[in-house]
């Protein structure tokens, strides 16, 4: 990697500033999903192994620049010092003389976090006066946030202007691994892409039309491709502005050797409900009035099937409302096939990561991805200022 990473800086007696990505579930104060927590853990240990102090900093959940009680750090603090089995102190800001005392007050091997970040307006408007107040926190600053690394924040690029910045070891091998499939992917190279908005998965559909061999898409934003190919997809989510795009898409897509698969089948509802009427119809027969929210069975094997052979598989995205267990079946089938297949398996994006966690198939991922927007924005080939900001190795 051309960034500089944890293991070219010498941290001992040091105040490392570690930007995180502690943006997790939460439910009545409690940490539903650790993973972000868990996947931050061999830099945190990996810097106290060798004598930081360490001041942990995260954004949580988009409270707009002011302060939302229900989106304090302190249920994050918890499960993080269970995880270590050790203290970790949370403080209840992340600016100011309190916070300045207390980490002055750190030794070697202690744990701050600080307050969520985003409870200041400057954070997302990456202010660099509060940059340069988080940056006096620490003598070091760490990114270890790979799922934030597509914001232009201060405390994930302003603050890299006042302090040597390298990167974690989650964010060098989220670099790494994603690096590996958009440059050197093993072939056939099958992309699956779900979730609701085509808008958001443009730019990777475009970046990825010459590397990958086959492009599976699903959910919502399939039904914008249907009504592009002259489907009528009835009450169906459809982003009409995407539309013309989404014909040029095929176009290119037919200009090449890819194989881009549309759902053949579909579940229907007649209302946006977990409790709706479905049935289960073609692409050309979705009733007037009904809404598609899940692949059909018939589509879910021909894309098992597209994914048997597959050496490389890079899927974001659920197939269905996911949320809704009687559409949540397409994604599940996906993130079946995604498992059994020998190809080496990444997979990024809330829901999709959640339908692989809830099956128990983690173990059998080669590379769950913490970010879902920063990996889109990896794979369409945009820099991502997270990372950008980063100092260069000099070798
Ligand atoms: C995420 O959950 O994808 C990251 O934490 C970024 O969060 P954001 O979309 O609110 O910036």
């Amino acid at each position: 990697m051309r960034k500089k990473t944890v293991r070219d800086i010498e941290v001992q007696n040091k105040r490392v500033l570690m930007r995180v990505d502690f943006n997790v579930p939460l439910e009545e104060g409690r940490v539903t999903d650790d993973t972000r927590i868990r996947a931050a853990l061999p830099t945190i240990q990996y810097l106290l192994e060798r004598g930081a102090a360490l001041i942990l900093m995260s954004h949580l959940g988009r409270p707009k620049g002011q302060v939302d009680e229900g989106l304090r750090m302190a249920p994050v603090g918890a499960r993080l010092s269970e995880l270590l089995e050790g203290p970790v102190r949370v403080l209840r800001d992340c600016l100011g003389p309190e916070v300045e005392e207390a980490v002055e007050a750190m030794q070697p091997g202690e744990v701050i976090l600080l307050e969520n970040t985003r409870f200041y307006e400057g954070e997302k408007k990456n202010d660099p006066d509060m940059a340069r107040q988080l940056a006096a926190l620490g003598e070091i600053y760490v990114n270890d946030a790979f799922g934030a690394a597509h914001r232009a924040h201060a405390s994930t690029e302003g603050v890299t202007q006042y302090l040597p910045a390298v990167a974690g070891l989650l964010m060098e091998r989220e670099l790494e691994t994603l690096g590996r499939v958009l440059e050197e992917p093993a072939h056939p190279f099958v992309v699956i892409l779900g979730g609701a908005k085509i808008s958001d998965k443009i730019g990777v559909i475009r970046n990825l039309l010459d590397p990958a061999d086959a492009l599976l898409i699903g959910g919502g934003m399939a039904n914008t491709f249907l009504q592009a190919q002259g489907h009528n997809v009835a009450e169906s989510l459809v982003e009409e502005e995407a539309v013309v795009e989404a014909q040029a898409l095929l176009v290119e897509a037919g200009q090449r050797a890819l194989r881009l698969l549309l759902p053949v089948d579909v579940v229907v509802a007649d209302d946006f409900s977990a409790e709706a009427a479905l049935k289960t119809v073609g692409v050309d027969e979705v009733p007037a009035g009904w809404r598609i929210l899940d692949i059909g069975p018939h589509t879910a094997e021909e894309f098992g099937r597209a994914l048997q052979d597959a050496r490389t598989i890079f899927w974001n995205g659920p197939m269905g409302v996911f949320e809704f267990a009687p559409f949540a079946k397409g994604t599940r089938a996906v993130a079946q096939a995604v498992a059994d297949s020998d190809a080496f398996s990444v997979v990024g994006g809330g829901d999709s990561v959640a339908a692989i966690q809830q099956m128990g198939l983690a173990e059998r991922i080669d590379h769950i991805s913490t970010g879902g927007g920063a990996s889109l924005e990896f794979l369409e080939g945009s820099p991502l200022p997270g990372v950008e900001a980063l100092d260069e190795r000099q070798d």
